[in-house]
Order: C-alpha cells, then sequence, then structure tokens
C-alpha cells in the first residue's frame, strides 16, 4: 500500500514497543519484571485526582480554548516565573497533550524539509522521529562518556551545518538521569544565541532531581534573559505529579510562536481533556501539597536510585553506568556480554526478557546499541529481584 511521504520514516515509539510486549507476556502468565516504561509507578496525588472529579462533577467537561484554561496558563506562567526569577508572560504558554504534544507542536511549526535539528545524544527516541515527521533532518550529537554524555559547544559547533535550525537537549536526562549545571546550560544557549539556533530545552524531570544542593534541577529559565536566544521550554505533569495518563504537558516560547503552536494544536486536537487542566491547575496551585508530594516519591526515588548503583557496583563489577542525578533511569552498558548470538543492547535485552523475565529498553531507541535502560520506577524489591536475575543471566552466559 502506499502511503504519503510524511510518514516515510515513521516507527512506533520504542520504549513503548518493548513495554508492550512486557506486559503482553506478564498477561500470558509470564514472571515479568517490567522496568521498561518511564512513567513513576505511584498513583497521582489524591488532591490532585479529588479536583479532576471535582471538576468533572461541577460540569468543566466542555471545550477550553484550545492554548488552555486561562487561569491554568497563568499559574504555570507564575511557576515559571518564580523559576526565572522574573515575570514571564502566560500567553507564551500553551497546555498540550502531554510534553509529546508540546514537543510535535514545536518541532511541527518550527523545522521541515531541509533544516537540520540537532538532537544531543543519547536521546529520547521520540525526538529523531518527531524531527522525522516533520520532514527535517535529525543529527545526533554524543557527548562525551566522562560527561555522563553531556554536549558541549565544541561538539555542537563540529556537528554545525548552515542548515542547523535547532537543538534539542534534556535534561534530567532521559535515558541518562545527566544534569545539566547552569554553567553548562548558558555556555550551550549562548551557542545556539550566536548561531541563531532554536533551543528546544525538555525539563520534563526537573522535580525528580537526587542531588542534594537543590530541591530541583537547574533550569534553562534560571539563565540571564540576555544569555537565551530563540528558546521553547518543554515541561509537563506526567512525571513530577505521576499524571501520566492524564496526557498534561505545556511549551513555554514567545506570544508570537505560542499562537503558531496553539494554531496547530486547533486544527489538530483543540484542548487538552478539560477535567485533566481541572486538575492540573489544583497540582500549579495547592503550593503545599504539590510540594509535600514531589518530596515524597523524590524521597523514594532517591532510594531507588541509589539502590541501583550500589547493585551494579556489586554485582555486575566493570559495568559502567552514568550517574543519575535526576529522573529515574540507570543507564549501563552491556556490550561486555555479548557473545556469538548476542551482539547488541537489543539482543541481549530478548535474551534478558526470555529467559529470565526482566524488560529493559536496548539502547538502540537512544542513539547506541552497547548500552541499556533500567527504569528505577518500581519497588525496592523488584529492582533487587531484577539485579539478581540479571546478575544470574550473566554469570550463565560467561561460564558457557
Ligand atoms: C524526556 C521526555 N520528554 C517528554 C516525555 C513525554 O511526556 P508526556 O507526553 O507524558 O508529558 C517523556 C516521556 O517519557 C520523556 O521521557
Amino acid at each position: 500500500m502506499q502511503f504519503s511521504a510524511n510518514i516515510e520514516k515513521l516507527k512506533p515509539s520504542a520504549t513503548i514497543a518493548v513495554s508492550t510486549l512486557a506486559k503482553k507476556l506478564a498477561a500470558e502468565g509470564r514472571d515479568i519484571l517490567n522496568l521498561s516504561g518511564g512513567e513513576p509507578d505511584f498513583d497521582t496525588p489524591a488532591f490532585i485526582s479529588e479536583a479532576g472529579i471535582e471538576g468533572i462533577r461541577a460540569g468543566r467537561t466542555r471545550y477550553t480554548p484550545p492554548a488552555g484554561l486561562p487561569e491554568l496558563r497563568k499559574a504555570i506562567a507564575a511557576r515559571l516565573s518564580e523559576q526565572a526569577g522574573r515575570e514571564l508572560d502566560w500567553n507564551g504558554v500553551v497546555v498540550t497533550t502531554g510534553a509529546k504534544q508540546a514537543l510535535f507542536n514545536t518541532i511541527f511549526t518550527l523545522f521541515g524539509p531541509g533544516d537540520e535539528v540537532l538532537v544531543a545524544a543519547p536521546y529520547w527516541t521520540t525526538y529523531p522521529d518527531l524531527v522525522n515527521i516533520a520532514r527535517a533532518e535529525p543529527k545526533a550529537v554524543f557527548g562525551d562518556e566522562s560527561r555522563d554524555f553531556k554536549v558541549t559547544p565544541q561538539e555542537l559547533e563540529a556537528a554545525l551545518s548552515e542548515n542547523t535550525r535547532g537543538l534539542v537537549i534534556n535534561t534530567p536526562s532521559n535515558p541518562t538521569g545527566a544534569v545539566y549545571s547552569l554553567e553548562e546550560l548558558e555556555v550551550i544557549a549562548v551557542w545556539a544565541r550566536d548561531r541563531g539556533v532554536w533551543l528546544v530545552c525538555d525539563e520534563i524531570y526537573r522535580n525528580i532531581y537526587h542531588e542534594a544542593d537543590r530541591t530541583a534541577a537547574p533550569s534553562i529559565l534560571e539563565l540571564p534573559e540576555s544569555a537565551i536566544g530563540d528558546l521553547v521550554l518543554i515541561d509537563g505533569v506526567s512525571k513530577s505529579y505521576a499524571m501520566t495518563g492524564w496526557r498534561l504537558g505545556f511549551s513555554y516560547a514567545s506570544a508570537e510562536v505560542s499562537q503558531k503552536f496553539t494554531a496547530l494544536q486547533s486544527q489538530m486536537t483543540s484542548n487538552v481533556s478539560t477535567p485533566s487542566q481541572v486538575a492540573a491547575l489544583e497540582a500549579f496551585t495547592n503550593f503545599d501539597e504539590a510540594r509535600a508530594s514531589i518530596e515524597k516519591m523524590g524521597i523514594a526515588f532517591t532510594r531507588r536510585r541509589d539502590l541501583a548503583m550500589s547493585r551494579i557496583d556489586e554485582l555486575l563489577p566493570g559495568v559502567e553506568y552514568t550517574r543519575p542525578s535526576g529522573a529515574f533511569y540507570v543507564y549501563f552498558r552491556v556490550d561486555s556480554f555479548f557473545d556469538a548470538e548476542v551482539q547488541d543492547a537489543s539482543a541481549w535485552c530478548s535474551r534478558l526478557l526470555e529467559e529470565k523475565g526482566v524488560a529493559l529498553v536496548p539502547g538502540a531507541a537512544f542513539g547506541d546499541d552497547r548500552w541499556v535502560r533500567m527504569s528505577f520506577a518500581a519497588s525496592d524489591e523488584m529492582l533487587e529481584d531484577a539485579f539478581s536475575r540479571i546478575a544470574a543471566m550473566v554469570g550463565a552466559a560467561e561460564t558457557t
């Protein structure tokens, strides 16, 4: 069958594919530890869910403006203004169906045929695919492993061409958990500004931060305004508030650009589900409860992060991993376990799922199939069990 050139390079999300297979095997009765997903294992905090339910009862079930309820956009702008330490215009906020739609709006609006978009790698699997959907060219730029893969202006400069129009970075990073410092963000922002390159900065994991020096990862918005050129900030409630199923994210950009995003969205999906907006409004305005729930989940995530690192050190000695300073993934290298049959992380993950029932995401999804990503948004027991099974498989492989 003939399809349009629009979807010539389209493929389903690699991370969702693994997770779906793991869920299918579990449904068939297999004992599966699914550590491939990208969502918190907590329920949405009750104060947020209740607000959504109350919204439905109160009849808040009709269309809203496509860019979202004005009160929600204002509440998000107030949160971002606090983050930035300066007043930000709420007309720059567009509420979207998950951060994914904010990224789609951004990439589809700003880039097209003939444009190149640099993607800091390893990257979240969706970025290059969205660039492909826009029929622009994604170009992965790998940071050095010694810097937890964070990219530098020098590496970006080497990848620059006359067609470069954009750069996508993600901090804290999915899959590595690496977090850019403010200084690192500043030199990248200045580089993008000076080169006239759009900077798309995805900070969806900002509130899941494991280091003791701050309560949240540094944000691009904290930089002096003069350091920032053309910027789109991406964020949402999926990870911070365990609201993946409510489908609510947002972008922040200039009011002019946001009007374009809104026009695009008005032709596609219109507004985000109204009860979800009402629930998110509570998350952005009930500060005490919001802070308490972020802290509660954060404590668990940090404990599990420490557990995951110590189990790698103990049970998989010599295996390299990036220290996750944020998010809930540990990214580790498995090519030392390859053998005659298993020559890449995709095959290694298939073997692990088949033989030991542990689902991880192979690095092919993130641009380097020597690595794998494990989500530690799971109980301590599950993580312990997963590492024992991995160690058992690796041990068995060594003796054969
Ligand atoms: C880096 C990153 N950005 C954006 C998203 C999309 O989040 P959502 O569409 O649920 O808001 C995800 C989800 O896994 C992600 O990992």
